[in-house]
């Protein structure tokens, strides 16, 4: 037998998070055949000295309109990341009425062609992407299609064409659905709403996710609105991007873990993920409220991207309004309120640094990037180096958790809770997703003030069995897939 790639000599971090161990691994035909001593290949390299685990699944990705627009997908394919879950925190890029208005500040990319998930994913395989896609179908998507920007409950008529959406999108290989109840038009929205919206993912087995109702001064009881929505739709939970926000809620991300805890230990099923940053980033206007401007707040923000003001991107507003001669408030208003200030996206220093320590701790804390992917701006430096951030300082510098640990939290841990069948492990007959890398020097290097940089000591990353990257250099190979919900 001749195999297409063999790995000789590799460390072999197989996903499960047992120890490491030498050996060779083939590929053939897409799939890994050989775990332990390979076959003879057309493609032989030499692993010695470098670690080769399955491919990274970032579960927190905004990527929905990437897809279309970057297919090569290299901000995640240079940090090894072979899947990602789109579709997050209520914006996904399907359902959509193309004759429909558009929803203001959509993050997962409007101007669309489909109508439904499907379409969606037929759009993006025409584009041969660089890597996989999995997708949750998004309740500010939803309510927007069917109510608009509404501020109030829906009708029983109402909700019924939100559940069919829902149901439809599970139909066609959702992964579950995802809600970002700080964001507008899903704040609008009450606990029994999304519980009923959620319970269309039951027969599928697909999961609840969600960036809850309040991840500041009101944490707990929104993740235990939570737990309530997910226990009474009879679904899995998935807590995204856990945090405590704002400088007088640090620490209390230990409180949000024990009530997960305990809550797990009573029969629920809720896991979480992080990104290993100290700042959040999303759409800037749905964070202000325009009659009363948060000044304290406006300190800690940095402008990701701006298209009115190109020159601010990169920027703090507090030297922005220093420049301009404005208010902290005024240069809060001039940017917002801009012709295109709703695409303007910033970034919010309003995470401890401990917190993170003791989120990745936690056995069931996957890793999920949440970069919003404008390569116009200046983009939270997440988009680039979350996973070899992770590798890099907090298993290599700081010892937080073990390699072993950390890759089975980005490879199999992630597929087995998000229904990716074949994936998440190096064994025979598995899906070959596959990043070699040096766990001696794997490095992010994007900066909030540099962000476009790749990192450094991923040496090769396999797609479905083929060479997607390798030393940097991007072969579009083109060989990702839409990946249905598949137990
Ligand atoms: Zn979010
Ligand atoms: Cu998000």
């Amino acid at each position: 037998m001749t195999a297409d790639i063999t790995f000789r000599n590799a460390r072999i971090i197989d996903g499960s998070g047992g120890p490491s161990f030498m050996g060779d691994v083939s590929v053939e035909g897409g799939r890994v055949t050989r775990v332990g001593e390979g076959a003879g290949a057309k493609c032989e390299v030499d692993a010695r000295g470098m670690a080769l685990s399955p491919g990274f699944v970032d579960t927190h990705s905004h990527d929905d309109g990437a897809f279309i627009r970057y297919p090569g997908m290299g901000f995640k394919l240079a940090q090894g990341v072979t899947t990602e879950i789109s579709g997050n925190c209520g914006f996904s890029a399907a359902p959509f009425d193309p004759a429909g208005e558009q929803m203001p500040g959509d993050i997962a990319g409007g101007g669309a062609t489909w109508t439904d998930m499907a379409g969606y994913f037929a759009a993006c395989m025409e584009r041969k992407p660089a890597i996989n896609n999995a997708m949750l179908v998004g309740h500010n998507r939803i309510r927007f299609l069917v109510m608009g920007s509404e501020n109030r409950r829906a009708t029983a008529a109402e909700l019924a064409t939100m559940r069919a959406h829902v149901a439809l999108a599970m139909e066609q290989g959702a992964v579950g659905f995802s809600t970002g109840l700080i964001y507008q038009p899903g704040r609008y929205s009450d606990t029994a709403e999304v519980a009923a919206l959620a319970s269309e993912c039951r027969p599928y087995g697909g999961l609840y996710a969600t960036h809850m109702r309040n991840e500041g001064d009101g944490l707990l009881g929104a993740v235990q609105e939570s737990i309530d929505i997910a226990r009474e739709a009879g679904v899995g939970l998935h807590i995204s991007h856990h945090k405590s926000a704002g400088k007088r809620n640090w620490g209390r991300v230990k409180a949000s873990l024990a009530l997960v805890d305990s809550a797990n230990a009573a029969g629920a099923d809720i896991t979480l993920d992080v990104y290993p940053y100290t700042a959040g980033s999303g759409p800037m206007w749905q964070y202000v409220n325009l009659d009363h401007i948060d000044a304290e707040w406006a300190a800690i923000v940095m402008i990701a991207s701006c298209p009115d003001f190109r020159e601010f991107e990169g920027r703090m507003v507090p030297a922005i309004a220093e420049e301009r001669g404005w208010t902290l408030e005024e240069a809060v208003r001039q940017i917002v309120t801009s012709p295109r200030g709703k695409e303007v996206v910033c970034s919010h220093f309003i995470i401890d640094e401990a917190d993170i320590e003791t989120n990745l701790r936690h056995p069931l804390m996957m890793i999920g990037s949440d970069g919003i992917p404008d390569l116009r701006g200046s983009p939270h430096p997440r988009l680039f180096g979350t996973f070899p951030r992770v590798l890099g300082e907090y298993v290599r510098k700081r010892g937080v958790l073990s390699l072993e640990e950390a890759v089975r939290r980005m490879t199999s841990l992630s597929c087995e809770r998000f229904g990716l069948a074949g994936r998440g492990y190096i064994r025979e007959g598995q899906w070959a997703d596959l990043v070699l890398f040096d766990p001696e020097t794997v490095i992010d290097r994007a900066t909030y003030e540099e962000p476009k940089q790749e990192p450094e000591g991923i040496r090769m990353v396999v797609v479905n069995g083929e060479v997607a990257y390798e030393d940097g250099r991007h072969t579009d190979a083109g060989s990702g897939r839409m990946l249905r919900l598949e137990r």
